[in-house]
């Protein structure tokens, strides 16, 4: 018999990634087991926004309290992740500028607002005049804005491969175009995982295969709990900085990151893992873009991309232990917020696989995926 593991992994996306992290810290003997190669699919598509306030407006229960948790968590990953692998993530702490174009948008921020100062979590409202102080390049189109501290920003490519990376040197094993084609079950305990032409044997295995999760929860409730929504997005490169801040708005954002690059973000197209880039969704980003920092038209042409979130039905992520096979663990649907997530996602898990009680996960568990 070949080695057995503690724990296999499936899938080396950032969700996997900050499992195999925590577990190796915690002495596992991890493998991690990757169908293309690592970080190539949502995770490396991301624009690396940390928005537990700026993406999550409508939530004030379960998934907002793990989102906030989770950014707070970034500060010292950041150190750990660099110290271990190398790897700089860079963690920018500017804030967001939740913008409305229209009176009713101005509503519902306030509205929005109200309920997030009431829930603890910072804000301020900015007058059009203000926003446009603070960002000189942004247009008169622009009413007002929810301004948001502490919702920061990554480079989330880099943040994926720093966790594997620090996995990897804390002695997790990493193997990339791996697909796992099944689980061996035994008496509805896993005992590993089978590839094309091998029997991985391990004590618990972690689902973390995002948009590709549904046929891993169960006969019967396969494709509808996790779905696929395409995102497309582009990248500019400026000689002189546009913006500091970074600008969320209905249809489009625009985050600065290091070296003078505008990531501009994202189209929604359900139920498609079809990741050609359109130039219908690229000259719909490009206008929104244009309208909101018209200086954007002089920038140059990077790149453009498209990544295959991980959505469920009802929106929450799916956490927890398989409702049928004992020492399976699932760790998907974390549609557009993995990369703030993926911190205390690491985290829960690994707590759930040590047997802890993790408080405030029932709505999260993976049986709930079953039923909806
Ligand atoms: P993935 O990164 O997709 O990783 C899953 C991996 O599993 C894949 O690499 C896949 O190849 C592998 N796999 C699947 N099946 C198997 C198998 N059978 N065997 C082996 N391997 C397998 N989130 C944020 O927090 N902030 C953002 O700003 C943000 N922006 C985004 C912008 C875009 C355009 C997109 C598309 C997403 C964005 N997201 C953002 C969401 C975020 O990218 C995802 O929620 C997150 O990456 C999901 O991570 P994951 O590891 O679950 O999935
Ligand atoms: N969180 C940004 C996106 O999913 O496009």
């Amino acid at each position: 018999m070949g080695l057995v593991y503690d724990v296999a992994i499936i899938g080396g996306g950032v969700i996997g990634g900050s499992i195999a992290f925590q577990l190796a810290k915690r002495g596992k003997k991890v493998i991690v087991l990757e169908k293309g190669r690592l970080a190539e699919q949502a995770s490396g598509a991301a624009a690396g926004m940390l928005a537990a306030q700026g993406e999550l407006e409508k939530e004030t229960g379960p998934l907002f309290k793990l989102a906030v948790q989770s950014r707070a968590m970034f500060p010292h990953l950041a150190e750990e992740l660099r110290e271990l692998s190398g790897i700089d993530i860079s963690l920018i702490n500017r804030g967001m500028l939740k913008i409305a174009t229209s009176q009713e948008q101005v509503h519902e921020l306030k509205e929005v607002m109200t309920c997030q100062l009431q829930a603890g979590q910072e804000a301020e409202w900015l007058t059009g005049e203000q926003v446009r102080a603070r960002e000189p390049g942004l247009s008169e189109v622009i009413l007002g804005a929810m301004y948001i501290p502490n919702d920061g920003q990554v480079l989330a490519p880099e943040l994926s491969l720093a966790f594997l990376k620090s996995a990897a040197v804390l002695g997790a094993e990493l193997r990339e175009y791996t697909e796992v084609k099944s689980l061996l079950v035994e008496r509805g305990e896993v005992k590993g995982v089978v590839t094309h032409g091998e029997t991985i044997r391990s004590e618990q295995v972690v689902v973390a295969t995002g948009a590709w999760s549904g046929s891993w929860l169960g006969q019967g409730n396969e494709p509808a709990t996790v779905y696929p929504v395409k995102g497309e997005c582009l990248s500019v490169l400026t000689t002189r900085p546009l913006l500091r801040t970074t600008v969320f708005s209905h249809g489009c954002y625009l985050v600065p990151k290091r070296g003078g690059r505008l990531v501009i973000g994202a189209t929604m197209k359900e139920h498609t893992y079809d990741r050609k880039v359109s130039i219908e969704g690229i000259s719909t980003l490009m206008e929104r873009a244009k309208r909101l920092l018209p200086a954007i038209a002089e920038a140059e042409f990077e790149k453009a991309w498209a990544g295959t979130r991980p959505q469920t039905r009802d929106g929450l992520p799916i956490l927890g232990e398989h409702p049928e096979w004992k020492g399976v663990y699932l760790a998907a649907g974390h549609y557009r917020n993995g990369i703030l997530l993926s911190p205390v996602t690491g985290v829960v898990i690994a707590d759930l696989m040590e047997g802890k009680d993790v408080g405030g996960i029932k709505p999260f568990q993976a049986a709930r995926g079953l039923t909806v």
